[in-house]
């Protein structure tokens, strides 16, 4: 009896290791799709947005589930430090490099030093000028499209609530980052709409740099010279809206009806707006990108096909669904 006790425990044992033993392959073997485990270098522009915290924490958590090595540089918005970022990656020998681009020229010499030492590049989020060839995919949103998405979606609403008409609608606008192609695009799809409504006229338009504090800040200016005139404001994200809006309540007016209020990225923070009555729209902008860029990786490092463009998935919300959306919200 005591032999098989005896026994039995050493087969347990033995039974334990070979799990464990398992389980430490699964989390240092190989990366899914591969036949080995993959590192992957990714420079993000930095941590400026509500957006950006999910699209880090998407990248972040993806790359865990795939079993990919990553290597996180965060570049505290300088070109520059994502310049250096991806060179030290060169160095590294990564097998791939993801990047976020803080604005859209000055990449073609070191994506060309990627391409030099047999790496392929993923631009992720923003697009960048140059031919689509300096890099093998580009994974995010239809910029552009998005500020059409906001321009229709105001003009429509202006017309619904009878404001459509006023000459002049007085319309402010709070960009992102300058050179960014979030900035620059969502500025040529709001005015692209816009040109056909002549009666809109953009008074004012200045940078607050895709933060909370600028968005006030800038929006407090706005009010300063124009306060009582602006009908519209169109802000490059919710969070620089989020800033003006406690600008506008400051200054005596009432966000979402004195000052209809449309931006970007339908994050938490512009529902909780949106169901409050203070701003009007948000037009989405995806940053759970973190799984199809991974699954991109592994396909251009297998030799699969992988189109130029993947496009991230995108609705539009307003006051009339941001309550029924708000339990499904993930960011
Ligand atoms: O590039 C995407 C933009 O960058 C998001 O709209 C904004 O919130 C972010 O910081």
């Amino acid at each position: 009896m005591k032999k098989a006790i005896a026994l039995l425990v050493v087969l347990l044992m033995a039974a334990s290791l070979v799990f464990a033993g398992g389980r430490q392959q699964s989390s240092e073997g190989v990366t899914r799709g591969m036949g080995r485990k993959i590192v992957m270098g990714y420079s993000q522009i930095g941590a400026e947005s509500e957006w950006r915290t999910a699209c880090t924490n998407s990248v972040k958590a993806a790359a865990e589930d795939w079993n990919i090595d990553l290597r996180f540089s965060d570049a505290q918005q300088m070109q520059q430090n994502q310049l250096q970022a991806i060179r030290a990656f060169i160095q590294q020998k990564v097998d791939v490099i993801a990047f976020t681009p803080v604005v859209s020229t000055g990449w073609e010499a070191i994506l060309q030093e990627c391409k030099d030492a047999g790496i392929p590049t993923i631009c992720v989020d923003r697009t960048i000028d140059g031919p689509n060839t300096l890099y093998n995919t580009y994974i995010g949103s239809d910029i552009k499209e998005e500020g059409r998405k906001a321009a229709r979606w105001l003009i429509e609403y202006m017309n619904k609530i009878g404001r459509g008409s006023k000459n002049p609608v007085n319309v402010v606008e709070l960009q992102g980052t300058v050179g960014s192609a979030a900035a620059t695009d969502r500025q040529a799809g709001i005015m692209e709409i816009l040109a056909k409504y002549p009666n809109y006229k953009v008074i004012k338009t200045q940078t607050g740099n895709f933060t909370r504090a600028e968005g006030k800040q800038v929006m407090e200016a706005f009010l300063k010279s124009d306060g009582n005139i602006i009908d519209v404001l169109f802000a490059h994200n919710d969070d620089m809206a989020i800033g003006a809006i406690q600008a506008i309540e400051e200054y005596g007016r009432k966000p979402g009806e004195d000052i209809i209020i449309v931006s970007f990225d339908a994050v938490k923070g512009a529902f909780d707006a949106m169901i409050a009555g203070k701003l009007n729209a948000s037009i989405e902008c995806n940053p759970l990108l973190g799984p199809q860029i991974m699954d991109a990786a592994v396909k251009i490092l297998t030799n699969q096909p992988v189109e130029k463009w993947i496009p991230s998935e995108e609705g539009q919300y307003d006051q009339s669904n941001a309550a029924a959306a708000y339990p499904t919200r993930q960011y």
